[in-house]
């Protein structure tokens, strides 16, 4: 058995029908799903080859299961299996799935919901945060108040990065849900590209979901 090391698949590389499994899979972590917007799925913005997306908790079934799809794709790259998200999201959090097409493929995903801030908080020089233990990388500066739009998942496809996707999937996020970027929470653990990301959205310090 072998585990790639891109898309975290174990799969049998001298059977050709777990070999192929493995391809399909590893494209699709690497490009996203060869996926459409349906009709129906609110655009939120166009241009530059990019098109935002808006699947809202109330949105038919047929998107929300989209938004668990690349959920799933996403998090499979980060080494997590499952998807974070699901059809049966607690009606609380109001989760909001932004989607964002590139290329005929569906490459990014960010998912938005309500929750209570923790902190506000502060980067820890010289510890990366591992995208496993909640509280590393960062410390709170002081207590938090109220809730937020709290950011719990964001995913582009490898394939798109650093042109600037993420970014503007967040901003059109924020203007839909009507509040400003700076304002908005983040929903621990974090990565050592969310620790890069998140001060282009946030600034030095930012307020932490719980
Ligand atoms: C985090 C993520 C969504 C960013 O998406 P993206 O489309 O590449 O982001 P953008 O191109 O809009 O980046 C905006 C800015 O963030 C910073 N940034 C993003 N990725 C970075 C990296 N790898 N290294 C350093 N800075 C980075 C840069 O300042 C960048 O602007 P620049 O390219 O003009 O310098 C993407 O890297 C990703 O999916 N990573 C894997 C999942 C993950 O780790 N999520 C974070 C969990 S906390
Ligand atoms: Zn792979």
């Amino acid at each position: 058995m072998a585990r790639c090391r891109v898309c975290h698949t174990r799969y049998d590389p001298d059977d050709p029908v777990d070999a192929a499994r493995h391809r399909r899979l590893h494209d699709r972590v690497t490009r996203g799903l060869p996926r459409r917007p349906l009709a129906g799925e609110r655009v939120l913005w166009q241009g530059d080859g990019l098109r935002v997306t808006v699947v809202a908790p109330a949105a038919p079934r047929a998107h929300r299961r989209r938004v668990e799809e690349i959920a799933r794709i996403g998090a499979r790259e980060m080494g997590y299996t499952g998807s974070p998200y699901s059809l049966r999201e607690p009606p609380e959090l109001q989760t909001h799935g932004f989607l964002g097409y590139r290329g005929g493929r569906l490459a990014g995903v960010f998912l938005l919901a309500r929750r209570p801030v923790e902190a506000v908080a502060e980067w820890v020089e010289g510890e990366e945060p591992d995208g496993v233990a909640p509280r590393k990388g960062w410390r709170a500066r002081e207590a938090g108040k109220g809730t937020a739009w709290s950011v719990d998942f964001l995913w582009v496809a490898p394939r798109y990065r650093r042109a600037g996707n993420g970014r503007r999937i967040l901003t059109e996020a924020a203007r839909y849900l009507g509040v400003l970027p700076p304002d908005l929470a983040w929903y621990p653990p974090f990565t050592a590209v969310g620790r890069r990301f998140i001060p282009t959205v946030s600034g030095s310090t930012f307020r932490v979901a719980r």
